[in-house]
């Protein structure tokens, strides 16, 4: 399957600035087409400008949704809402929104479902910290959140699974290519063939070569280093061509 590079822009852009990295990426896609597909999912205020600006050449994302479909919110945007801006893909269950607004696994199983109720492909985010990781967990930890993070009814279409380790997302620290293989391997035992399971956490031009070669790794969810056309472009020229 053809690779994806997501990119998650978190909190970062701003109108002139931020088109002006969206227009740059659409001319270096043109110019070089690249073998992976592309998503970028800046914050939802800027989704219907980058939409306008990306003009076709690659799909926007958001970088959460609520449950709801509207109503008494105060400042929660609905995946309703994001695909009414031109989004057709949202991040689910990023470990920022798990940590810092307390997200369980069923509330992102909830925006999962929203996003299929909105007809938008879900990302859905799973990975140990640190702590599970030295304590020998993570195959037990991404088991569970897999479990309960992704609802039944999830399709390759509707549904990505990233895997981004806690402690290697914004930090430049990675795991070893083995244990990103070996952890991509695992989840692949449970959501089948057809499913894209992509790899987060500090992936750089530098590192995408080797990780995006591995084996299982279908694509990466790049943070920092996507924030930058330039970046983001040399990133998405490492992709592993695969058909
Ligand atoms: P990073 O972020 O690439 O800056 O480590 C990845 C992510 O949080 O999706």
């Amino acid at each position: 399957m053809r690779q994806l590079i997501a990119g998650n822009w978190k909190m970062n852009g701003l109108g002139q600035a931020a088109f002006a990295e969206i227009e740059a990426l659409r001319a270096g896609l043109a110019a070089d087409p690249p073998h992976a597909d592309v998503l970028v999912c800046p914050p939802a205020t800027l989704i219907a400008r980058a939409h306008w600006a990306a003009k076709g050449a690659f799909p926007l994302g958001g970088q959460d949704c609520h449950a709801q479909a509207s109503g008494a919110f105060t400042g929660d945007v609905s995946a309703e809402m994001l695909k009414d801006a031109g989004a057709t893909w949202v991040i689910v269950g990023h470990s920022e929104r798990r940590q810092y607004h307390h997200e369980s696994d069923a509330d992102v199983a909830a925006k999962a479902r929203a996003a299929w109720r909105a007809g938008l492909t879900a990302i859905v985010c799973i990975g140990e910290t640190e702590r599970e990781r030295m304590d020998g967990h993570t195959l037990d930890v991404v088991s569970r959140q897999l479990g309960a993070s992704v609802p039944d009814g999830a399709t390759p279409q509707n549904t990505v699974i990233a895997y981004e380790p806690i402690w290697a997302i914004g930090t430049g620290k990675t795991p070893t290519s083995a244990e990103i293989a070996e952890v991509h391997a695992h989840i692949r035992k449970i959501v089948g063939a057809g499913t894209r399971i992509l790899y987060g956490g500090s992936v750089k031009p530098s590192n995408a070569k080797e990780i995006l070669g591995l084996a299982d790794v279908d694509g990466a969810l790049v943070g920092g280093a996507s924030l930058k056309a330039q970046d983001f472009l040399a990133l998405i020229a490492a992709a592993a061509e695969r058909s």
